[in-house]
């Protein structure tokens, strides 16, 4: 099939790559050339692991191409993906205007175009954007839906980090179609990939990718919730997850107590469905709970860490750990941010490191933390460690790693330390324990 893609952010060039990878003929389409550039040369505008080495090889036998001309693209395409960024206004509103101003690049090209094409939104939209914001657009070709072109809604459940491994092998697609007609155009296009594939409404489809990431976050601060009480009674929330991950009903996967959730994606999301649940009359009292949940979790670590330690005034800190998640530069609602903000507060001296994301991360917080070149810089004489993300480089560090500090208070806010090492010479703070 002819595919072409616009917007080339992490969720368009892994679908593009992966797609192309598939056997399809892509046409990814960007406004920055650049980018465009760098993808015709084979080299991935974003970091993603295994992308370079697959777009290098489907560049290389013309399967996949990147261009600035939208109209010619959707000419010379039968479906086109929307893959454009939907951040947050200020309100927690979805700004839809990158959205649009795609779409209404599509009008021109689709008035000249005799075949009929598929449009399909893969941004994440809440329900009725599709169907009440961008047919509306499209409308102004004088085409007709259902007849001259189709609209569908196929939301993506990419993680970051592994984007195209989740492409690859998804647990299931979700395709959400105008009528009959999009929906057998959608599944050709994923004809390859034997995974349950639901077919629906295009708003349902919307919805389903909401609730999934309300879902998931409302685990994570469930978990969260949780920990609080097993701290107070000295157990470990991670053991008491496993046993009730065990059951089939209540799977383990996200309920990790940590320092909260971060990203461009939960923390968005939620805000965004619970703001749309208030247009819509309706009271979101769990989601809203979840999301202070995640709000103090990150406070709650540094006043446990000030009680245990007596204050952190003057004190040295090395901070481990500043993108939202470990594998990562994105410093998107990170939760390092309010704990080092709460930590300057308090009159810390914070000495943070992470293996990519300081560059980022000092572009939130300017001149106001201190940046070490490694971990073993960071500790170096330091009164506390705080590990805030997973990086493999934090994983399983022993109490060796740790001999160079001057204090003895490490805090594992991600628990991916091995606790029953830090015994003796070391007070260990294990969120959830
Ligand atoms: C998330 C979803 O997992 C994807 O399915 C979805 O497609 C994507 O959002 C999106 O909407 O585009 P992502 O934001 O890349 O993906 O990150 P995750 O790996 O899901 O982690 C999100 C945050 O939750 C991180 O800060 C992570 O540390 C935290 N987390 C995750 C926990 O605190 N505990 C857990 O058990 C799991």
């Amino acid at each position: 099939m002819k595919i072409s893609i616009i917007g080339t952010g992490y969720v368009g060039l892994v679908s593009g790559v992966g797609f192309a990878s598939k056997g399809h003929d892509v046409t990814c389409i960007d406004i920055v050339e650049e980018k465009v550039d760098k993808i015709n040369r084979g080299e991935p505008p974003i970091y993603e692991e295994g992308l370079e080495e697959l777009l290098k090889d489907v560049v290389s036998n013309d399967r996949l191409r990147a261009t600035k001309d939208t109209e010619e693209a959707i000419k010379e395409t039968e479906l086109t993906f929307i893959c454009v960024g939907t951040p947050s206004k200020q309100d927690g509103s979805v700004d839809l205007s990158s959205v649009e101003k795609a779409v209404q690049d599509m009008v021109q090209p689709l008035k000249e175009k005799d075949e009929y094409h598929v449009f399909c939104v893969k941004s994440t939209v809440v329900p009725g954007t599709t169907e009440e914001k961008v047919l509306p657009i499209l409308d102004r070709s004088g085409k007709k839906v259902g007849e001259d072109f189709g609209l569908g809604m196929n939301p993506e459940f990419l993680r970051e980090g592994i984007a195209l491994e989740d492409f690859l092998n998804p647990d299931r697609i979700v395709l959400g179609g105008w009528d009959e007609k999009t929906l057998e155009i959608l599944s050709k296009a994923y004809e390859k990939f034997e995974v349950p594939k639901l077919k629906t409404d295009i708003k349902t489809a919307e919805m389903i990718k909401y609730t999934s990431n309300a879902l998931l976050a409302t685990k994570i601060s469930f978990a969260n919730e949780i920990s609080r009480i097993c701290e107070s009674i000295g157990i470990d929330v991670y053991e008491v997850m496993d046993g009730v991950g065990l059951d089939d009903r209540l799977k383990r996967d996200f309920l990790n107590a940590g320092a909260g959730f971060g990203g461009s994606c939960f923390p968005k999301d939620v805000k965004a469905l619970v703001n749309y649940a208030k247009e819509k009359d309706q009271e979101t009292k769990l989601l809203n709970s979840v999301l202070s949940i995640n709000e103090e979790q990150p406070v709650h670590i540094i006043n446990r860490l000030e009680y245990v330690s007596e204050g952190v005034k003057g004190k040295k800190i090395a901070f481990l750990g500043l993108a939202f998640k470990g594998g990562t530069d994105d410093v998107r609602e990170t939760r390092a941010f309010p704990m080092i903000t709460r930590l300057l507060e308090l009159g810390a001296d914070v000495i943070a490191y992470d293996p990519e994301a300081s560059e980022n991360f000092n572009e939130l917080l300017p001149g106001k933390v201190q940046y070490a070149n490694s971990r073993e810089d960071a500790l170096e004489d330091a009164d506390i460690c705080i590990i805030q993300n997973d990086w493999d480089e934090f994983k399983n560090l022993t109490p060796k790693d740790f001999g160079h500090m001057k204090g003895n208070i490490i805090v594992d806010a991600r628990r991916v330390l091995n606790r029953e090492e830090f015994t003796d010479d070391f007070i260990y703070i294990g969120v959830g324990m």
